[in-house]
């Protein structure tokens, strides 16, 4: 059997210069072999300095024998194409979010790569993270009650309007950037899917949404309420209310490998506030999520039921986001059955 999932690199993206390559690099059972970029000379020089191989395009990375997959960190609005055409050569794909611009456009990528049996993840790092794990386990045991609210803000100030996620061609805008991570940890968290959602998104001048607001009616009577944006002070959190206890994330989504996170339970003993601090321990969420993609492809065999409910899951999470563009263009309230 395989020991190692050979992978190449679409694009010199910030993202893999940052995170990503890095944390290929540390998975045992992934080889990243290659990186491709729009300029030869480019991949050139990243190759050199990462201790890569150099493909001379985009095109010949994905038609590369020795490659099993392809991480592709490109802009959002070449998502698809690029993951259809990898799908397309049977390679297998871990793709950054959101994995595309709208619900049709994920239902295509899902689609071909369940025909052609291709293992595809949707790079929602924090899934991995111990310490949502902690908290799912806390709720679970009855940590803070019922739990009713979800609250998660996540923005940043961003200056480069050069950037794609200012460029509507290219798939920018809050919502499939930073407001995705919010509605993934709403779901996650409240381990479930919202029955209705109420949106709205603001726009700029070029035009793409700089930030939104959403509310998710959940069954059981829960409900979550999020917050994102470009363009704003810095937030990257979450709470979650019950009847019992509050407990409050203090960086939630995008979380560097050494930071020990801040998780906060508060609940009330004889009409006091009392607070207690979580342990969890710092964790490299990308190479978490990384290896995860290596093993499913690894034992893809015995892993059928996996992948197929990872396809579920990135549908469902596709149609949530879908939902909130729905309302924000209607103004009214979309029920999530109206997204087919
Ligand atoms: N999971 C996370 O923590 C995380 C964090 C940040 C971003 N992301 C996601 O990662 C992806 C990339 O984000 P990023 O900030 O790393 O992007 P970026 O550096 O601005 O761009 C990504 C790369 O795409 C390539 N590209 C191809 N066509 C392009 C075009 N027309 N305009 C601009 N670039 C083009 C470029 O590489 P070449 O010039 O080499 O071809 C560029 O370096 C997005 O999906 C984003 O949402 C994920």
């Amino acid at each position: 059997m395989k020991e190692k999932i050979k992978i190449g690199i679409l694009g010199c993206a910030n993202i893999a210069e940052k995170y990503a390559i890095r944390a290929f690099q540390s998975v045992p059972s992934a080889e990243l072999v290659s990186i491709a970029s729009r300029d030869y000379g480019k991949a050139k020089e990243w190759a050199s300095r990462f201790g890569l191989r150099a493909e001379e395009s985009y095109e010949s990375l994905i038609s590369n024998p020795v490659l099993d997959a392809v991480y592709i960190p490109l802009p959002i609005g070449l998502h698809k194409e690029w993951a259809i055409k990898a799908a397309l050569a049977g390679k297998h794909i871990i793709c950054e979010k959101s994995l595309a611009e709208n619900f049709t456009a994920v239902k295509e990528i899902v689609d071909l790569c369940r025909r052609k049996e291709i293992v595809l993840y949707e790079n929602f790092m924090c899934d991995f993270h111990p310490q949502h794990q902690k908290i799912v386990s806390l709720i679970k045991e009855g940590a803070i009650g019922r739990p009713f609210v979800f609250k998660g803000y996540f923005g940043f100030p961003f200056t480069d309007k050069n950037n794609f996620r200012y460029s509507k061609s290219l798939g920018g805008g809050s919502l499939n950037d930073a407001g995705a991570y919010t509605v993934f940890m709403a779901r996650k968290i409240l381990n479930s899917e919202p029955l209705a959602v109420t949106a709205r998104l603001d726009n700029d001048e070029n035009p793409i949404d700089v930030r939104g607001t959403a509310f998710f009616e959940f069954p059981d009577g829960a409900s979550a309420f999020l917050g994102f944006g470009f363009d704003a002070v810095y937030q990257n959190n979450y709470s979650v209310w019950g009847s019992e206890g509050l407990i409050t994330v203090g960086r939630a989504y995008s979380i560097p490998p050494e930071m020990k996170p801040t998780i906060e339970l508060l609940k009330n003993e004889n009409l006091k506030e009392v607070v207690t601090s979580i342990d969890a321990s710092a964790a490299n969420q990308f190479e978490l999520n990384f290896s995860d993609f290596c093993d499913t492809i690894l034992h893809k065999e015995e892993r059928g039921k996996k992948i197929n409910s990872i396809y579920s899951k990135i549908l469902a999470q596709a149609r949530v986001l879908e939902a909130i563009r729905l309302s924000t263009n209607e103004k009214r309230r979309v029920e999530l059955n109206e997204i087919k």
